[in-house]
């Protein structure tokens, strides 16, 4: 059974980038499970690298990045719903990716091999009526994506004060068929 978990990259509540998701997420058929988390409800600690002191092995994490952890690894999909932030992801959406390099070291986790079968997806919203702004948060979520598994695609709409998505008639269109066949 597909299961899609949706991490909220924004940094207030009920915004553009969410309520665009949300639009693609009611075509998912009933049968897909839904999940969404909030990253602001599950903050994580500033992560740090430790690859390359002792014996590069990061700890089973505890507490959100635990939760975190758990539902990426449940998940079929993975969508980032995180809203253009300078060109690029949200930090709460960033500090989120950083942490995959920590959970590929985690005994017991096999993160990558689990991550091969999964599929990325992005949806975001931008303020600028040029969509090429979004080419390094596309980039970004893209390729990482891609070093693990599979790159669903990328749901842009245009919007800046909360609400402004929805006179984006054709962000919602292309909402509506975002995921396909799924
Ligand atoms: C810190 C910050 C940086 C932003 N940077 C950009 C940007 O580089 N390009 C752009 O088009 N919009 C930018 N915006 C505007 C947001 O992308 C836009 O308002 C978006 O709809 C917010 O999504 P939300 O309602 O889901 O939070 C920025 C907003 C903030 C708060």
């Amino acid at each position: 059974m597909r299961s899609f978990l949706f991490l909220l990259g924004s940094s207030r509540l009920d915004g553009n980038t969410e309520t665009l998701a949300r639009h693609a997420a009611a075509a998912l058929p009933p049968d897909v499970r839904q999940r969404w988390l909030r990253l602001d409800d599950h903050p994580l600690p500033a992560f740090r690298d430790i690859r390359h002191s002792g014996d590069g092995v990061y700890p089973v994490p505890e507490g959100n990045e635990r939760l975190l952890a758990e539902a990426t690894l449940d998940a079929t999909d993975l969508v980032i719903v995180s809203p253009l932030y300078w060109y690029s992801v949200s930090a709460a959406t960033k500090l989120y990716l950083d942490y995959w390099s920590a959970w590929m070291r985690v005994p017991g986790y096999d993160f990558k091999a689990r991550m091969a079968g999964k599929t990325t997806w992005a949806v975001t919203t931008i303020s600028e009526e040029d969509e090429s702004v979004a080419d390094p948060l596309v980039g970004t979520l893209r390729r990482s994506a891609e070093y693990f598994g599979s790159w669903g695609g990328t749901l842009v709409g245009y919007a800046n004060r909360p609400g402004d998505i929805l006179h984006d008639t054709g962000a919602l269109e292309r909402a509506a068929a975002f995921f396909g066949a799924t």
